[in-house]
């Protein structure tokens, strides 16, 4: 038998029970007459005593031959300690050894594997399966799979079906390049796979399933950041018969059961807001609702003052930063630094103290007098104390600015709290976004989803003014989840494509299996997809998904452990009929 127990599980209990734990060695402790190594596995990490003259020589004998990270099976004795440690489930107890067997030996580990490690980013990402062994990492993985149970419990409670959808499709639009996989057997011709099983879900409720989830991976060819992986997974979702509340009520009810039966915390019912109102307020689609510093319009009160710059602008907006009136000229200066990064791209930054003395001291006290920013302190709400930041500019950029300057002062004033969550709906986002570049509309959700019933008149004459039946799932400034109640109809997915400038040949060819669908009973139907990794990321209080994950790419996309992507063989390349199109490359 290789263990009778784990490293986690005993107790004082326990003692005197003969057991057998297997593991890797975590410490080794030799002092000579005592000797003392510490043995981990997933659940725990218990202590082995070793004693000259009492433990068998060869068992010391062996134990002085092992280094970090050997994997070790031993027996013995479950004593008492006799300095305990607290700080460890198993602390007061340890094992008093009368046999040790080597299983197998390891190189020494090139960091440590402690929770906090001396290695960094690239190695640990090379010795991946090293770094998995480290309680933080751990602890990741063991949250998401929680997540995950809890969801498929939530899920099949409210009769959801899991279905397993193709990896192996053709391209579906949601927004991203696709990752492609040659056909061998059809020379030239190319599976895409899926950035999500959008249209396969679809077909689902065609097909009657009524109720359709999967937990399932979905491959995007885009820019990484810390909250994207080109491959990542999605808790994906589907429903016939219902309308955007319906879809609502059943995803508020799932996020309400994780937070409580994962984190054991009661969420209030999660605000709405329609996409407009968090643009107008936070400058954002995804506000996030920890905090306040709301935006505050000032156009009435800033304009026609002689300050140029504000009487050009189409709109002065800003927000108040409570007990902030003492930052000093330094402090203001890093904050108009933050927002001329280009990153931010404001020109400059308009600051008003409200003193405690209730006077008032700005950057702009040329052109303003105590009266007129006694009616801006109105208008935020502010009370003496305040600090009220100010910029101006071209509306949609210069509040997608204030957000930039509104998210850095909750995290200099500590106001994004990782304990904290604040849920809610986006809703009422526009159906079409206009691409400047190529001068035509996309899907701002995807081509799927249905325009506002009220609002379909509207789209061959001012598309741009349609709004969906889309919403998002935001939590603590993070898209977590998006959906939307889909076409059903085939004339008006028809019409749709036609306003996202597809041919009627290109449409059927691409899409020609969905709308046939369409034809034959489509149900109405909608649905949401929440970002598996992100939650997870949430739930565990970070914002980088990397480490919910458990074999991730880096931020290049390669997967330095296993050194993917790689060149492949020239047998390969001629098999897949890729040799063929490179000579012609060449040729060209
Ligand atoms: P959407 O494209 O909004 O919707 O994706 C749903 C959620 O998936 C997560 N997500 C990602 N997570 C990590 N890395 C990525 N590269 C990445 N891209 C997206 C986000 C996002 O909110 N088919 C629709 C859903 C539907 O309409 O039902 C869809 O995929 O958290």
């Amino acid at each position: 038998m290789l263990r009778t127990h784990t490293c986690g599980e005993l107790r004082l209990t326990d003692v005197n029970k003969d057991v057998v734990l297997s593991g890797w060695v975590q410490t080794i402790r030799d002092k000579g007459k005592l000797i003392w190594v510490t043995l981990r596995d997933r659940y725990g990490i218990t202590q082995l005593f070793l004693e000259e003259g009492r433990t068998p020589q060869e068992i010391i004998d062996t134990v002085r031959k092992l280094g970090r990270e050997y994997v070790v099976k031993v027996s013995g004795k479950v004593i008492e300690r006799e300095s305990k440690n607290p700080k460890m489930p198993t602390g007061d107890i340890e094992i008093d050894v009368n046999a040790i067997e080597i299983l197998n030996e390891s190189k020494i580990p090139p960091f440590t594997i402690e929770d906090e490690t001396d290695g960094g980013e690239e190695l640990r990402m090379k010795y991946r399966y090293l770094d998995l062994r480290r309680n933080p990492l751990k602890n990741n993985l063991l949250l998401r799979h929680k997540l995950s149970m809890e969801t498929r419990k939530y899920l099949d409670s409210q009769n959801f079906v899991e279905v397993e959808t193709p990896y192996l499709i053709k391209s579906t639009p949601e927004g991203a390049r696709d990752f492609v996989v040659p056909s061998r057997i059809h020379p030239g011709e190319f599976y895409a796979l899926p950035q999500s099983p959008q249209t396969f879900k679809q077909l689902l409720m065609v097909a009657g399933y009524d109720r359709y989830y999967q937990i399932v991976k979905c491959f995007r060819d885009e820019d990484l950041r810390a909250d994207r992986q080109p491959e990542f997974t999605q808790i994906d979702c589907e429903m016939s018969f219902v309308e955007q509340e319906d879809i609502l009520n059943t995803f508020e009810g799932l996020v309400k059961y994780l937070f409580k039966e994962v984190k054991g915390i009661e969420i209030e019912d999660l605000q709405r807001m329609p996409y407009d109102e968090a643009m107008k307020y936070y400058g954002s689609d995804k506000p996030d609702l920890r905090f306040g510093m709301k935006f505050t319009e000032l156009n009435d009160v800033a304009q026609n003052k002689g300050f140029k710059i504000f009487d050009d602008a189409e709109l002065v907006v800003g927000i108040n930063a409570e007990g902030c009136a003492n930052y000093t000229r330094k402090q203001l200066d890093k904050l108009t630094e933050f927002v001329r990064r280009p990153q931010v791209g404001a020109k400059g930054l308009v600051y008003v103290k409200y003193n405690e003395d209730g006077t008032f001291k700005s950057s702009v006290d040329k052109f303003f007098t105590q009266e007129d920013l006694k009616q801006w302190a109105d208008k935020f709400g502010a009370k003496p104390g305040d600090l009220m930041l100010v910029l101006s500019g071209e509306a949609e950029k210069v509040r997608k600015q204030l957000n930039e300057l509104r998210l850095e002062m909750g995290e200099r004033l500590g106001l994004r709290n990782p304990d904290v969550f604040k849920p809610l709906w986006v809703t009422d986002f526009p159906l079409l976004e206009w691409d400047e570049e190529n001068e035509r509309y996309h899907a701002m959700h995807h081509p799927f989803t249905s325009p506002k019933p009220e609002d379909i008149a509207l789209l061959e004459t001012d598309p741009g003014k349609v709004r969906a039946n889309a919403y998002d799932l935001v939590i603590n400034g993070v898209e977590i989840g998006g959906g939307s109640i889909r076409i059903h109809n085939r004339d008006l997915q028809k019409l749709m494509f036609k306003v996202l400038g597809f041919s009627d040949e290109d449409a059927q060819k691409q899409f020609g299996f969905l709308m046939n669908a369409f034809e034959y009973g489509a149900p109405p139907h909608g649905g949401i997809a929440l970002g598996f990794d992100r939650l997870a990321a949430l739930f565990g209080g970070q914002d980088s998904i990397r480490d919910f994950i458990a074999f991730p790419k880096n931020n290049a996309g390669r997967d330095m452990m296993i050194d993917s992507p790689s060149t492949i063989s020239e047998e390969q390349l001629e098999e897949l009929h890729l040799k063929i199109v490179e000579d012609k490359q060449e040729e060209k």
